[in-house]
Order: structure tokens, then C-alpha cells, then sequence
């Protein structure tokens, strides 16, 4: 069965499910890239796990009408409470990448982020999607490939730009190391060699990865007077890329648009990030793959909304798989999450047809779960349908 059928298939019931048909599909270098976390990934784990310690109070017996699953998100009324977050590589999960995701999320009404670790032409990535997108900046390549790119997403029409700040070195994802990440990205022909049957193994991944040329460079980091950034350098970019306070002020004369800042984890960086001038923020350790042993994203959201939420938009990312995790979120004071892994997975497993279908599960749960808790609309939640551990306080 390939893995459009797959996912049509009525055995395909949660966002779990697409992780298995990734995994058959996609060869295993590229499967543990998306999977995997930092280091021991305890944060990777507890990430999932933390939202089991939160707990519902429904509210039975009440009779609802439609339920409204809206959110405003940056001035934008989207259809569902959930964004689909920067996720790098994407074109080599699926040839069709971040044009895919992009599409299935405006057809859906929602958000796209992308990843700066594009292959695809931001350009090409807005009109591909009938919603609103938004570019994830790192400082790879340096400033005035940073300048750039803000002019070039501005020109394009993005919306808004998330600045990415746990990045100061890339995490060490151990099973990158282990299974052949970095050579099948920036690897000599003959470095690539051991890890060939592997790769025959997945023979359409194969096909769609050599007729989509191999793994381009990266067409929105170019390099003032060389052009874009060979795929060779990311490894080196990224550690030269760390974002500062200062960073994030000289982004400011250059967009002036709506600024996201993702990665923060304590009521202190959230009060500097509205000082600085953010319009929005995301609660995020990066899915568990930047520094390990941090704790869970929602465990880290009682914090940081008390500290700041009158002040900004508080987004969440890390660890949501279901829709009770998104409720969960919204009723502890995010105003949306971003999903990761919860529509890559489907981006493996089928292109445009997967994160399309990741969508509809998570947007059927999501107006489930407000139904079984008596609640009409996203925006009625509160902390009162929730019981959040005391320690989170
Ligand atoms: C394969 C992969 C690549 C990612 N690449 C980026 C990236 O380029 N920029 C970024 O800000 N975050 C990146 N992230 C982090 C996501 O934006 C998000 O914070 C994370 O996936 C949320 O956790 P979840 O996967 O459990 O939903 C990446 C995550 C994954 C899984």
C-alpha cells in the first residue's frame, strides 16, 4: 500500500498512526531526523507525556449548538486553534515539502511557519497556500542573508516573522549521528555509500527524492555575492547563527511587521521578549531536540502566561498529538499551538494528502473534546476546565 492509501485508510485514526507508515516510507536516516530528540530526549518524552498530568472538568449535560474552533492569532481570524510550526527538511520528507504543508493548512484555514532549513522558494511556498504564512528566521549566512530573506518574505507577502532563540548551537540529536543524517545531507558520494541499502529499501522515497533533484541548497539563504547556501554549510551556519536580544532588536528596523519569538521556556525570557517588542510568543524547548532535561513545553505555560499574557499573544509548541492536548493549552492561556512532528509524520507518510488528513483528525478532536466538556467554542475555555498539578503554579 503506498502511503496515500495508507492514510485514507480507515485504520488511520490518530496522529499516532502516521508515525509507523512514516517510518515504513522514509528511509531511516530521514525517519529519526523528524523523530528524534536532543541527547538522552528526555525533554523529547516528557514533552508527550506532561499533558497526561493535566486533567479535564467537564461540564455534562449541556446542550450545544455549532461549536466555534476560531482563534485570532496576530490579527488573523483563523479556523482552527492550531498553526502547523516550522519543521527544516521538509522537502525531504515528502518531494512536495513545505509547498504541501503550506497548501493543506490554508485550504484548512490555519497558519503555516516556515522553516528558514527550507528547500523550497519561500516565494513559492506563499502562493502555494491560501493562508496566511509566516517565516521563521535563523541568522544563518549572517545578517545580510537575514536582510535578504526579510525582504524577500516581505515582498512575497508573509505575514509575520518567528524568530527562533534556543538555537545558539544546534542540539546534538544522537540518532543523526548514528543512522547517516549528516551524510546523506552533506556527505561525499563515497561517505553515502554504507548507508545506500538502506535507502533501497525505500524505493519511493528514493524515486520522488531523485526526480526532485536531490537535496538542493537552501534558495532563501543566500550568501551576499555566492548565492544560496550549499547544504554543506548548515552545520557550521547554525552555530554561527545564535539569535540575540540585540539580533532581535536590529530584525525589528528591518520588519516592521508582527514579530513571533519561539523558545521560551521561563517568565523571564517571555518579560524580555515583550520588552523587546514582540507581538506574540511561543512556550517551546524546539520538540525536545535543543537542550535536553528542560521541562515539558505545557509544564513550562503556567509560567511564562502569568508572567506575560496581558502583554502578548502566548503560542505553545512541544508534544501535542491530540486535540485534548490543544484544549489542554488553550485552557491553561495559549491562545493557539503550533504542531510539529504531529503533521510531519503525515508529511512523510503521503505529501499534501497526509498533513491534510493530520488536520482533520486533530480538527475533528479538538470540536470532540469540547463537546464531551460542555464548551461551545475555543474561546469560552478557561483554566476552569482544567486541573493543572499545584507545582505548575
Ligand atoms: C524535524 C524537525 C525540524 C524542525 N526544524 C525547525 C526549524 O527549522 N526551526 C524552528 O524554529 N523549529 C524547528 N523545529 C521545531 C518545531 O518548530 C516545533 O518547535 C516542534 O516540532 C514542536 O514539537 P512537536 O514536534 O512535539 O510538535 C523542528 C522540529 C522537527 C521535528
Amino acid at each position: 500500500m503506498n502511503g496515500a492509501h495508507a492514510v485514507a485508510s480507515p485504520r488511520v485514526v490518530c496522529i499516532e498512526d502516521f508515525r509507523p507508515i512514516a517510518r515504513r516510507r522514509i528511509p531511516r536516516a530521514v525517519f529519526d531526523y523528524l523523530d528524534g530528540g536532543a541527547e538522552g530526549e528526555v525533554t523529547l518524552r516528557e514533552n508527550c507525556r506532561a499533558f497526561q498530568d493535566v486533567t479535564f472538568r467537564p461540564r455534562h449535560a449541556v446542550a450545544l449548538g455549532k461549536c466555534d474552533l476560531g482563534v485570532r492569532v496576530l490579527g488573523f481570524d483563523l479556523a482552527l486553534p492550531f498553526l502547523l510550526a516550522p519543521v527544516g527538511y521538509s522537502r525531504l520528507m515528502h518531494p512536495g515539502g513545505e509547498v504541501a504543508a503550506a497548501r493543506a493548512a490554508g485550504a484548512a484555514g490555519t497558519a503555516y511557519i516556515l522553516s528558514t532549513i527550507s528547500g523550497h522558494k519561500l516565494e513559492n511556498v506563499k502562493a502555494g497556500s491560501s493562508g496566511p504564512v509566516f517565516y521563521q528566521l535563523y541568522l544563518m549566512g549572517g545578517r545580510g542573508a537575514a536582510e535578504a530573506a526579510i525582504d524577500r518574505a516581505r515582498a512575497a507577502g508573509f505575514s509575520a516573522l518567528v524568530v527562533t532563540i534556543d538555537t545558539a548551537v544546534s542540539g546534538i540529536r544522537e540518532r543523526d549521528y548514528r543512522n547517516g543524517m549528516k551524510e546523506l545531507i552533506s556527505g561525499s558520494v563515497f561517505e553515502k555509500i554504507p548507508y545506500i541499502p538502506e535507502l533501497l529499501k525505500h524505493p519511493g522515497w528514493l524515486m520522488g527524492y531523485l526526480r526532485d533533484g536531490g537535496l538542493p541548497g537552501l534558495p532563501n539563504v543566500i550568501i551576499p555575492g555566492k548565492g544560496p547556501m550549499p547544504l554543506v554549510d548548515i552545520n557550521a551556519a547554525l552555530a554561527a547563527a545564535a539569535v540575540t536580544w540585540a539580533d532581535l532588536r536590529w530584525i525589528r528596523e528591518h520588519w516592521k511587521g508582527p514579530i513571533v519569538v519561539k523558545g521560551v521556556l521561563t517568565g523571564d525570557d517571555g518579560r524580555r521578549a515583550v520588552d523587546e517588542g514582540a507581538a506574540a510568543i511561543s512556550v517551546s524547548n524546539h520538540g525536545g531536540r535543543q537542550l535536553d532535561c528542560v521541562p515539558a513545553s505545557v509544564r513550562a505555560l503556567p509560567e511564562v502566561v502569568k508572567a506575560v499574557k496581558d502583554q502578548v499573544e502566548v503560542l505553545m509548541d512541544g508534544g501535542v498529538r491530540r486535540g485534548t492536548d490543544v484544549v489542554k493549552a488553550i485552557c491553561m492561556g495559549a491562545r493557539a499551538v503550533l504542531c510539529g512532528r504531529a503533521y510531519a509524520y503525515a508529511l512523510a507518510a503521503a505529501g499534501e494528502a497526509g498533513v491534510t488528513r493530520a488536520i482533520e483528525i486533530l480538527r475533528t478532536d479538538v470540536e470532540r473534546t469540547l463537546r464531551l466538556l460542555g464548551c461551545a467554542s475555543i474561546a469560552a475555555l478557561d483554566r476552569s476546565y482544567v486541573n493543572v498539578p499545584a507545582a505548575w503554579e
